[in-house]
C-alpha cells in the first residue's frame, strides 16, 4: 500500500493521516519552522514503520553538527533499513537511504550527489531539494547549490505547493554566486507568495549586506519580523543580519541590544547560534567596541565541544569563543582535535580541516594573543580554501576581516590593501568596514576609483 505526498510521489505507508503529517514535516522544514520536530514525532507515532520519516530524522540529526547525535542518526537509518527490507520501498526511498548512509560515513559531498540523483528522477521533490541546499551550504558549495536548483527549477510551476520556498532558495544561491539583481527579485517574489518564507527574507537581506545597502536592510527586516517569528533557531540568525546592518552603520548600541535581547538571549549551544554570537562580538571588537564579559557565556558552552569534529565552520566559531573568552587551554585542545581530524583524511570535514580549518584556527589563536604578523600568515594560508569551511559569504567575512585587521595591526599595509581590494571586488560595494579601513590607511579615493 502507498500514499501520495503533496508533490504527488509515493510514500510506502497506508495511513493517509501519517502522509499528511509527512507533508507538514516538509512544509515546516522549508519554512525553517520550530514545529518541524513536532510533525516528525507525530508522523512516527502515527506510523512507526514510516521509512521516510526515519530517514528524515537521520538527516535532521546530522545537520545539527553534534557528535553525540550521530548514534541517533545511525539508529534512524537502521530503523528505515529494517522497514524497507520488509516492503517494496520506492526508488526514491532507497535513494534517501543510500544518501543518509554516505552522510553517516562522513562523505557529505557524495551524499548530496546521491540526493541529486533522487531529484533528477523526482524533480518535484522539494524535500530532497532543501536537504541538498542545506548540505551544500555546510560545504560552502554555492555553485553546487545554484546548479542543483537550476536542474529542476522548471518543475516548480506556480501550482507546486513549495514553489515560493524553492524560489527563496534559488534567490539565496543567486546571491551567493554574485547575481545580486536576480537574487533580490527572486527573493522578493518568494516572500510575496509565502509570507513565512524566512529563507527568502534572509536571501534579500544577504543582497543588502553584500551591496552595502544597510539602510534598506534595516527597513527590510524591521518591517516584517513575523516572517521569521515562527522559526527554529534560524530566527537568531535573521536578527544577526539586522545587527550586521546596524554594525556597518556604526550603531553599536543597537547591535549590543540585539545581541542581548535576541541573538544570544537564550544562551543556546547550537553551533549556528554560537557562530552568530562569536562572529558579532569579533566584529564589534574589531571596531573598538567594548563587549564586556559577553565572551565568557559562549566560551563555557564551547569548552564542551572541543572534540566534536563534525563541522569545521562550527569548530572555528568555537575557537573564536574559546580564544577570546579566557579559555586558552580549551582552545589548544580544540586545535589538537582539529589536527587529529585533518590527519584522518577520509571524510569531507577531515579534508576541509586539512585544507583550511587547522591553519585558520591557528590564526585565530595567534590573533587573540596579539601576535598579528603570525596571525596574518596563518589566516592567509587558509584563505584560498576558506569557502570550503561552509556558511555564507557574510558569515565567512569575519575571517576575512580578521585577516585584514591582522595585516593592518602588523603594519603590513600593502598586504592589507590587496585583501581589501579583493574583498571589495567580491562584494560589489565598499561597505562600512572597508570604508573605515581604507580611510585608516589613506587609500579610500584610489580604492573607490578602482571599484567604479
Ligand atoms: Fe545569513
Amino acid at each position: 500500500m502507498t500514499c501520495n505526498d503533496a508533490f504527488g510521489y509515493d510514500l510506502t505507508i497506508d495511513d493517509p493521516v501519517a502522509a499528511q503529517a509527512w507533508d507538514r514535516i516538509v512544509a515546516a522544514f522549508l519554512a525553517h519552522s520550530a514545529a518541524t520536530p513536532l510533525h516528525l514525532t507525530e508522523a512516527l507515532e502515527r506510523e512507526p514503520d514510516f521509512a521516510m520519516a526515519h530517514l528524515a530524522k537521520g538527516f535532521f540529526m546530522l545537520l545539527l553538527g553534534r557528535a553525540e547525535l550521530a548514534p541517533a542518526a545511525r539508529e534512524a537509518h537502521d530503523a528505515a533499513m529494517r522497514i524497507m527490507e520488509g516492503n517494496t520501498a520506492t526508488k526514491r526511498e532507497r535513494g534517501y537511504e543510500t544518501a543518509l548512509e554516505l552522510y553517516l560515513q562522513g562523505n557529505l559531498a557524495a551524499a548530496a550527489d546521491r540526493l541529486e540523483q533522487v531529484m533528477a528522477a523526482y524533480p518535484r521533490d522539494a524535500f530532497a531539494l532543501k536537504l541538498v541546499q542545506s548540505m551544500r551550504f555546510v560545504m560552502g558549495d554555492s555553485t553546487g547549490m545554484r546548479r542543483s536548483i537550476e536542474a529542476v527549477h522548471d518543475a516548480y510551476d506556480v501550482d507546486h505547493p513549495a514553489a515560493a520556498y524553492v524560489n527563496g532558495c534559488y534567490a539565496f544561491t543567486l546571491e551567493e554566486t554574485g547575481d545580486y539583481l536576480a537574487a533580490e527579485a527572486r527573493g522578493r517574489d518568494a516572500v510575496l507568495r509565502a509570507a513565512d518564507d524566512a529563507w527568502g527574507v534572509h536571501a534579500v537581506a544577504h543582497v543588502f549586506d553584500m551591496t552595502g545597502r544597510t539602510r534598506e536592510g534595516v527597513t527590510w527586516l524591521t518591517n516584517q519580523p513575523e516572517a521569521w517569528a515562527h522559526c527554529n533557531n534560524f530566527r537568531y540568525h535573521v536578527w544577526w543580519h539586522l545587527a550586521l546592518f546596524h554594525l556597518e552603520r556604526g550603531e553599536y548600541v543597537d547591535v549590543l541590544r540585539l545581541y542581548d535581547t535576541e541573538i544570544r538571549a537564550d544562551h543556546t549551544d547550537d553551533y549556528r547560534d554560537i557562530s552568530n554570537g562569536a562572529s558579532l562580538l569579533t566584529r564589534l571588537e574589531l571596531e573598538g567596541v567594548d563587549v564586556g564579559d559577553r565572551w565568557n557565556e559562549m566560551a563555557l558552552i564551547c569548552a564542551e565541544r572541543t572534540d566534536d569534529g563534525c563541522v569545521v565552520f562550527a569548530d572555528l566559531h568555537y575557537m573564536l569563543a574559546l580564544s577570546n573568552g579566557d579559555a586558552h587551554g580549551k582552545a589548544c585542545r580544540l586545535l589538537q582535535s582539529m589536527k587529529r581530524n585533518a590527519e584522518r583524511g577520509k571524510t569531507t570535514m577531515a579534508e576541509v580541516s586539512a585544507d583550511a580549518g587547522v591553519s585558520a584556527a591557528e590564526g585565530l589563536i595567534r590573533f587573540s594573543h596579539g601576535d598579528y604578523s603570525s596571525a596574518y600568515h596563518a589566516l592567509s594560508a587558509a584563505r584560498p580554501n576558506m569557502r570550503r569551511v561552509g556558511g555564507s559569504h557574510a558569515q565567512r567575512d569575519v575571517f576575512e576581516r580578521l585577516t585584514i585587521d591582522a595585516a593592518l595591526r602588523a603594519g603590513m599595509l600593502v598586504e592589507a590593501q590587496v585583501l581589501l581590494n579583493d574583498r571589495i571586488r567580491a562584494r560589489g560595494a565598499i561597505d562600512g568596514y572597508a570604508d573605515r579601513r581604507l580611510w585608516s590607511i589613506g587609500t579610500f579615493e584610489s580604492a573607490l576609483a578602482a571599484s567604479l
